[in-house]
């Protein structure tokens, strides 16, 4: 072997071990580039302050969805807690379907409500829409604890009140007695602050259509919470009247507009605040009301009364010695003003509630809209249910 060969040899063997030295440095190198850059990144991401735009909208959506989300409940669950929707358990029915007492495994009371199927809304739409409502929170507003979509059932559960509903206590003898003035004042003033909320204050202007005592539940100190707003209309944007065709409601609470056109806005459920003021003060229903000389309902006979001047003749009897006549003959005055015929000439609930908690004078009301006879519209529509009592719905012309 000639000494240039081994020479050449060597010289290979070196060159090799260079490349492999290169090699393994490059690699090294990008080993640790790309960790490096890993735990920046995740450090960066860790501190929201420091994020660019993009990280905080994720970190917004993140934190939205988990403020929205509300629990979603199997059938099973609930047809346990209901014992399969068993007729016995059957709170009161609303107007889009019944309503359940239920007993969850752990021993919490829940109030299950159960939509008709026939509701004409989709499955993605219901889910969309309860999402929304499940951020409303007042404490006039009755808490919705979740939903259940499963088979095709549409189904919101609720807090459960104890103490029931409203129309429980007012429209009975002995129960009446239980609602003195400063009580009745009270719960007044909630049902007009979670209105507030519902038309003005939440990021949504919420209708809730179908106002009446008997959706006025009571918590255990006997403070009102607005029942069943969920399936109410939300006006999006600055459209402050609708119209619909299905008109659901209740008859003795529906402003004539509603009832007959089928139009609503913030002030169809004015109207049906200024009846249930008046009902609260004389302790008598609307609709069962009828003055036998005048044949004047409930709102009639309450504007005849003012209008000559003895409005505290409309005083529930019961209320004895506790009323502050000062507030009655206000409360009476703004209950007047909302059952006004024309939409525009009622106040709207932020109005109201400066006006119960104010002292200065008030506008003089215009003629209410006198209640047409439940008669007037049976031929005109299809009634889901008879009675007087239940939520109906209607076609509208
Ligand atoms: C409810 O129905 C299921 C079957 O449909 C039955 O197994 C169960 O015992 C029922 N529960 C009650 C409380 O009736
Ligand atoms: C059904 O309800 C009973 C009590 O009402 C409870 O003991 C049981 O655990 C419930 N079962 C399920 C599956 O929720
Ligand atoms: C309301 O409910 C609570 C708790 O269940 C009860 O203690 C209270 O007596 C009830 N009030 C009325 C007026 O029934
Ligand atoms: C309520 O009505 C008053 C007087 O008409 C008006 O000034 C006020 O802006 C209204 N409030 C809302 C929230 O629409």
């Amino acid at each position: 072997m000639a000494a240039s060969e081994l020479d050449q040899t060597w010289h290979k063997r070196h060159i090799n071990k260079k490349v492999v030295v290169i090699l393994v440095a490059i690699t090294m190198f990008t080993i640790g580039l790309i960790l490096g850059s890993v735990i920046y990144i995740r450090r960066k991401l860790e501190k929201p302050g420091k994020t660019n735009s993009i990280d905080r909208m994720h970190h917004t959506i993140k934190h939205e969805k988990k403020d929205t989300d509300l629990p979603i409940l199997d059938l099973s669950t609930i047809d346990n807690a209901t014992s399969n929707f068993s007729a016995s358990n059957i709170l009161g029915e609303g107007g889009f379907g019944p309503v359940y007492k239920g007993v969850l495994a752990n021993g919490h009371e829940i109030a299950v409500k159960r939509l008709s199927k026939n509701s004409g809304q989709g499955l993605d739409e219901f889910r969309n829409e309860v999402v929304l409502i499940a951020n409303l929170q007042h404490r006039n507003l009755v808490k919705i604890l979740g939903c259940c979509t499963q088979d095709d059932e549409r189904i919101l559960i609720y807090e459960f009140m104890p103490n029931r509903s409203l129309d429980l206590y007012i429209f009975d003898q002995l129960r009446k007695k239980l609602l003195d003035w400063n009580k009745r004042f009270q719960i007044i003033s909630g049902i007009a602050r979670g209105l507030v909320y519902l038309h003005h204050d939440s990021r949504l202007r919420i209708i809730h259509r179908d106002i009446k005592t008997s959706n006025i539940l009571l918590d255990n100190d006997m403070n009102p919470k607005i029942s069943d707003f969920g399936l109410a209309r939300m006006l999006v944007g600055d459209h402050t009247k609708a119209n619909t065709k299905r008109v659901v409601g209740t008859h003795g609470y529906m402003p004539p507009e509603y009832a007959v056109y089928g139009s609503f806005s913030v002030k169809s459920d004015v109207f049906s605040f200024g009846v249930i003021v008046l009902e609260i003060v004389s302790g008598k229903k609307n609709t069962q009301f009828l003055d036998p000389f005048n044949q004047l309902n409930l709102i009639g006979h309450a504007w005849r009364l003012w209008s000559e001047g003895r409005p505290l003749e409309l005083i529930d009897e019961s209320l004895g010695d506790s009323i502050v006549e000062s507030e009655v003959m206000k409360i009476v005055h703004v209950g007047l003003l909302c059952v006004q015929e024309r939409p525009e000439d009622r106040p709207n609930m932020s109005n109201v509630v400066l006006m119960l908690n104010g002292e200065g004078p008030l506008p003089r009301p215009k003629q209410p809209a006198f209640y047409p006879h439940h008669e007037d519209y049976s031929s005109s529509g299809k009634c889901e249910y008879s009675s007087n009592e239940m939520s109906i719905t209607l076609e509208a012309r």
